[in-house]
């Protein structure tokens, strides 16, 4: 049986990473079927155009996920997070997502689920929007279907948005200018997720941290500096006493402890996974356009 012959169902596929898995794995040869909650909208019809079959569906509605799942032999899981800017979920709301497609998809029969986790997830950090991968992550091992959790690493286009001050020369991120912390291009997500599915025997039952690049707040400013043709400086984002408790100063003491900063070991990422971007490669290209807007938002 080739990949042509089998159907994998991608959840999120209009937004960034399961958007990155689809083009990846229709990019391999896959039947996808992505699972939309507007089929009718500019995303979904780019996904259609594509060649990727979309259904509509919600993640808490189980009848939904049952009708996408039945027939298909995987299934991309990723949930959206409270974390996130605009997001309209609350943790439980995300765990029970999570769960639902775990438990949805080993009732149909699916033989390869790859759930997306966080790179945080190893321990309790007491960050509640990452410690909902922990209990996820939970449901997919008690199950009996295959299963591979990827825990990708902070996203390069988080550097680039325009909330993080490049439009006034300055970057500012969670680590100190001379702290290394990893990053990895969504790109690159859906091209490891592609090819996990493609060699099931190789990763079925792993947990995978992935990563594409490592690098302090100083090499991030002369990456930038160079890219944007504009000197561009670096700092850590401020935290006051107040903030400490609060979640930017868990995330920066969890970047200090080595928990978000991450530990992949690059080498043997990149001999497994040749086509992983550096971070100069992605601002040369997946990423010049992300940069460019933030140069002049
Ligand atoms: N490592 C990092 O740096 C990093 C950064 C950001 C996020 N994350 C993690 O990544 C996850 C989010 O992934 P992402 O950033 O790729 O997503 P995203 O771009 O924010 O898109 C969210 C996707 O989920 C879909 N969705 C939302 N609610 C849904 C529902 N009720 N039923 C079905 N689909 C639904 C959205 O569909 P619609 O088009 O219908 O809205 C969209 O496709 C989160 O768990 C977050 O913790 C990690």
């Amino acid at each position: 049986m080739t990949n042509t012959d089998k159907t994998v169902v991608v959840l999120g596929a209009t937004g960034q990473q399961g958007g990155s898995v689809a083009a990846a794995l229709r990019a391999d040869g896959w039947a996808v079927r992505a699972i939309v909650r507007d089929p009718s909208g500019h995303r979904a019809r780019s996904l259609s155009a594509l060649g990727v079959e979309t259904v509509r569906g919600d993640l808490g509605d189980p009848d939904s996920l049952r009708a996408a799942f039945t027939g298909a032999h995987g299934v991309f899981s990723v949930q959206p997070n409270s974390g996130q800017s605009g997001a309209d979920v609350t943790d439980e709301d995300e765990v029970r997502f999570g769960a639902a497609v775990a438990e949805t998809a080993g009732h149909c029969g699916v033989a390869h689920l790859v759930y997306n986790s966080a790179i945080t997830a190893g321990s309790t950090t007491g960050v509640d929007h990452l410690d909902t991968k922990n209990r996820i992550e939970a449901h997919v091992r008690n199950l009996g279907t295959a299963g591979t959790i990827i825990r990708p690493a902070t996203f390069m286009e988080l550097l680039v948005t325009p909330a993080t001050g490049l439009d006034r020369g300055h970057l500012s991120f969670l680590m100190r200018p001379d702290q290394a912390m990893q990053f990895i291009a969504v790109r690159d997500i859906g091209r490891i997720v592609a090819a996990v599915f493609g060699s099931p025997d190789r990763y079925a039952g792993r947990t995978m941290e992935i990563a594409g690049d490592t690098l302090t707040g100083n090499a991030l400013a002369e990456h930038l500096t160079r890219a944007a043709g504009q000197k561009i400086s670096y700092s850590r984002l401020p935290t006051t006493p107040l903030a400490q408790g609060e979640v930017l100063g868990k995330l920066e003491a969890l970047v200090d402890d080595g928990r978000l900063a991450g530990s992949s070991d690059l080498d043997a990422l990149r001999a497994e996974f040749p086509f992983l971007l550096r971070f100069d490669r992605w601002l040369a290209g997946p990423g010049a356009g992300l940069l460019a807007e933030a140069l002049r938002s």
